[in-house]
C-alpha cells in the first residue's frame, strides 16, 4: 500500500483536537473543578430568531412534495448568492453572483483550493492559523514563514521579491487579531501582482471590524480581482460554527477566469452543495434583521474582549488584538513557554487557553485568549488568570 508520506510531516494531532484531549484529561481527573474555556474560537451565542425562522420555513419545505428540494446548484442557491452579493455591494464591493461558491465553512475551501495549483510554493505568516500549514504540508508544497511580532505589530509585510504561487492573508487574524490597513493590504496585492502570486484571503473575521477605515475585504484594495481568492463564513458572525456555511469569491479578473471555472469544475464532482435548510438560515442571517440580531451577538463578544483588555491592562499584562477582532494575543509570564503557561492555568485557575506555539515558531511565549464565551465565564475566567499570573511573576 502507498500512502500519502506528507501526512508523516504533520504534528501527531491537530492543535485544537490536541488541547481539548488534554483538557478532557484533566477534567477527568479533577471532576469537581470549574473549568472556563477561552480556548477555541468556537461561538456560544445560539442562532438567532431570523436565522431559526428561515431554518423553520425551510424545514416545512422539505416536508411537501411540491417544495421538496433534492440536490441544489452546487455554486449556492441564487437566493443566498444575491444576498451575499447585497452584504459585499454595502462595503462598494461590486461582485457578480457567478463569482460567488457557497460552501460548508472558509476552513474547507482554505484547503481544498490548493488543489488548483499543484505542488506549489507557499507563503504563511508564523503565527498562522495551523489549518493553513497543515494543508499545505498534506499537499507537499513548499512552505516558507513570513515572521510576526512586536517589531511589526503581528502584520508580515512582503519582503523582496521572493516569487511565492500562493500567499495566505488571515485578517482579522486568528490568532493576534491584528488588522491591517488599506495601505497595508494595498503593498501585499501590489507585491502579488508584481510576482505572479495568488493571495488567499480568510475574512472569517470580517464583522469583527469596528473602525470603519479598515479594510474588511480584499476587494476594497484596487488591483486585488486580478490577485486575490476571498473566502469567508457565518461561523462567527451568525453562529454557524456547527450548522456549516460559508463562501468563496473567485473574481472573473483572476487567471483570466480559469480559477472560477476550475474551481466550478472540481465543486461538481467533488462537492454536491450546503444543503437547503442551511442556506435558507443563511441567507436569514443576511437579511436586514438577521444583520441586526448578529450584529448584537458580535457585540455580546467585543463586550468579552473589552472585560478581558481591561483586566490585563490593569495588571500590566502585555496584549494585542482585542479590538477589531474577537482574539487577545497576550505574552506569556517571562521565562514561561506557552504550553508551560498553559498547564498553570489550566491547573492553578481551571481556564484554558491556546498556546502560542500551536501557531507557529513566531508564536512561542503568546497565549491567545477567545472572546466567544459566556460573559459571566468569561469575567471569572479572567479574573483568575490575572491573579495565578500575577502570583507566579511575583514569585519568579
Ligand atoms: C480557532 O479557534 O482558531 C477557530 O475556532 C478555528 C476554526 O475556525 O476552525
Amino acid at each position: 500500500m502507498r500512502l500519502n508520506e506528507n501526512y508523516a510531516r504533520l504534528n501527531e494531532s491537530y492543535l485544537f483536537s490536541n488541547i481539548a484531549a488534554r483538557v478532557r484529561a484533566y477534567k477527568e481527573a479533577h471532576p469537581k473543578e470549574d473549568v472556563v474555556s477561552l480556548g477555541i474560537g468556537d461561538v456560544t451565542r445560539p442562532l438567532t430568531p431570523a436565522v431559526i425562522c428561515e431554518m423553520q420555513a425551510a424545514a416545512h419545505d422539505m416536508a411537501a412534495e411540491e417544495t421538496f428540494r433534492g440536490y441544489g446548484p452546487e455554486q449556492g442557491y441564487s437566493f443566498l448568492r444575491e444576498g451575499i452579493v447585497r452584504h459585499y455591494a454595502k462595503k462598494g464591493v461590486l461582485l457578480k453572483e457567478d463569482e460567488i461558491f457557497v460552501g460548508d465553512g472558509a476552513k474547507s475551501d482554505l484547503g481544498n483550493m490548493t488543489e488548483l495549483f499543484g505542488r506549489s510554493r507557499v507563503l504563511l505568516p508564523d503565527p498562522v492559523y495551523p489549518a493553513y500549514r497543515d494543508v499545505n504540508v498534506m499537499a507537499g508544497n513548499r512552505i516558507a514563514f513570513a515572521a510576526g511580532g512586536k517589531r511589526n505589530a503581528f502584520k508580515p509585510m512582503p519582503q523582496g521579491e521572493r516569487r511565492y504561487d500562493i500567499i495566505y492573508i488571515c485578517s482579522p487574524n486568528n490568532p493576534t487579531g491584528a488588522v491591517y490597513t488599506r495601505e497595508e493590504l494595498k503593498a501585499w496585492v501590489d507585491y502579488a501582482r508584481a510576482t505572479g502570486a495568488v493571495i488567499f484571503f480568510d475574512a472569517a473575521y470580517e464583522a469583527f471590524v469596528k473602525n470603519g477605515d479598515l479594510p474588511t475585504s480584499i476587494y476594497e484594495i484596487e488591483g486585488a480581482r486580478e490577485c486575490a481568492v476571498e473566502f469567508c463564513s457565518f461561523s462567527k458572525s451568525a453562529g454557524f460554527t456547527g450548522v456549516r456555511c460559508g463562501w468563496t469569491v473567485l473574481p472573473f479578473e483572476l487567471a483570466g477566469g480559469e480559477l472560477n471555472r476550475m474551481w466550478l469544475r472540481r465543486q461538481t464532482t467533488k462537492f454536491n452543495g450546503v444543503s437547503y435548510v442551511v442556506q435558507r438560515a443563511a441567507a436569514g442571517a443576511l437579511g436586514k434583521q438577521g444583520e441586526y440580531e448578529n450584529r448584537k451577538n458580535v457585540e455580546y463578544y467585543m463586550t468579552n474582549a473589552r472585560v478581558m483588555h481591561e483586566a490585563l491592562t490593569a495588571a500590566r499584562i502585555w496584549h494585542t488584538g482585542g479590538v477589531d477582532s474577537p482574539y487577545i494575543w497576550m505574552q506569556c509570564p517571562r521565562g514561561m513557554t506557552s504550553w508551560e503557561y498553559f498547564d498553570l492555568l489550566l491547573e492553578k485557575a481551571g481556564v484554558v487557553g491556546t498556546p502560542g506555539v500551536g501557531f507557529g515558531r513566531h508564536g512561542e511565549g503568546y497565549f491567545r485568549l477567545t472572546a466567544f464565551g459566556n460573559a459571566q465565564k468569561t469575567a471569572r475566567a479572567i479574573t483568575r488568570l490575572v491573579e495565578v499570573t500575577e502570583e507566579f511573576s511575583s514569585r519568579n
